[in-house]
Formats: C-alpha cells, sequence, structure tokens
C-alpha cells in the first residue's frame, strides 16, 4: 500500500514537470529548429497525463486534492539558475528513476491493482521517450551555443547536485511535519481499504 500511495503522489507530483516543460518550450522557442517545439509539447502534454493519472488514482481512493502533499523541493532546486538548467532538471528526473518503474508496474499486477500497472506501464513507456528528448536537445541547445555537446552530462549532475543540496536543507521540524502527513494519508489509506 504504501508504494501504491507513493506511486501516485509522485505522479500528481509530475505537476512541476508540466509546468516546466512549458517554460522551456516558450523559452527556447526562439533558438532551436521547429522540431523543439513538437517535442517539447508533446513532453509537456504527456507530463500532464501522468500527473492526472496520480490526481485521478487518489481520488478514486477517496481522498481530497487539500491532502495530497506537492513537494517543492523540485522548483526550487531549479530556481535561480538559468534555464538550461531546467531542461536539465527534466532530464535529471527522467532518468533518475527509471529503472524502478517496469519493477513497480510488475509488483503492482501481483498485488491485483490493474490500474496502479496500468499508470505505471504508461509512465515508463513516456518516461524513456523522454529521456531521450532531454539529452538529444541539451546536446543541440550546448551545440547552438557553441560549447561541447557531450558536456550534457555534466549539466546533469549538477542538477543532481542542486537537488541533493536543496534536501540537505532540510531541518527537523520539516522533517517531522511531513512525516506526520504521511502517516495520517497511510491511516486513510488503511481504513479505505478495510
Ligand atoms: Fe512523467
Ligand atoms: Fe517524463
Amino acid at each position: 500500500m504504501q508504494l501504491q500511495l507513493r506511486s501516485a503522489i509522485s505522479h500528481l507530483n509530475e505537476v512541476w514537470a508540466i509546468e516546466a516543460g512549458g517554460v522551456i518550450l516558450s523559452f527556447f522557442a526562439n533558438v532551436l529548429p521547429w522540431e523543439w517545439i513538437h517535442d517539447s509539447a508533446r513532453w509537456t502534454y504527456d507530463e500532464s497525463r501522468h500527473c492526472r493519472m496520480g490526481y485521478e488514482r487518489l481520488m478514486a481512493w477517496g481522498f481530497h486534492p487539500g491532502e495530497i502533499p506537492l513537494g517543492t523541493y523540485i522548483y526550487e532546486s531549479a530556481s535561480g539558475e538559468e534555464p538550461i538548467y531546467l531542461l536539465g532538471m527534466l532530464y535529471f528526473f527522467e532518468t533518475k528513476n527509471i529503472r524502478h518503474k517496469s519493477a513497480r508496474a510488475q509488483l503492482f499486477h501481483a498485488y491485483g491493482d490493474t490500474l496502479s500497472e496500468h499508470d505505471m506501464d504508461f509512465d515508463w513507456a513516456d518516461e524513456t521517450m523522454h529521456a531521450g528528448y532531454g539529452k538529444h536537445w541539451l546536446q543541440e541547445l550546448l551545440a547552438v551555443r557553441g560549447q561541447d555537446a557531450e558536456a550534457y552530462n555534466q549539466i546533469r549532475e549538477r542538477c543532481g547536485k542542486l537537488v541533493s543540496n536543496l534536501v540537505s536543507t532540510a531541518t527537523p521540524e520539516e522533517v517531522t511535519e511531513l512525516r506526520k502527513v504521511a502517516r495520517a494519508l497511510l491511516a486513510k489509506a488503511v481504513r479505505g481499504s478495510t
């Protein structure tokens, strides 16, 4: 149940990816070729479907929107950075968890939770394509700037560092608050399943 809940909450939190996708689509529209607009629009649309899947799943379990935590650290990690780091952040998150996704879809299948399995399958297929977008367009953007296209991985690494730096600033009070919210969600999920 923890994994089912966590997966739905993480899908809902992809609202961050929708907003980041829209911002970079617009920001690089005049710098990159037409295919960028096509790919980033598709990317943004896909993320909105992932977010919607999480939202629908949580509502079907009887949660209300106000009960569901939305993380701010993903937004905050890239704030104050050049927009190329927003593209880098999307690429970082696309590639960070991808290896767990097909295993999780199989677990949901084993639980008989076909909706979570369906959602995870969709997510996994899309994210594989998005990881390709991230790498390709980071390379293109670096090339347009006259920089080494192979430095795309350094951008990804810096994004990982920005995220872990921000996460490490969490105060004990914030962690306690988060645990409280997580416990309340789990308690409600348990009540709903019995
Ligand atoms: Fe996604
Ligand atoms: Fe994605």
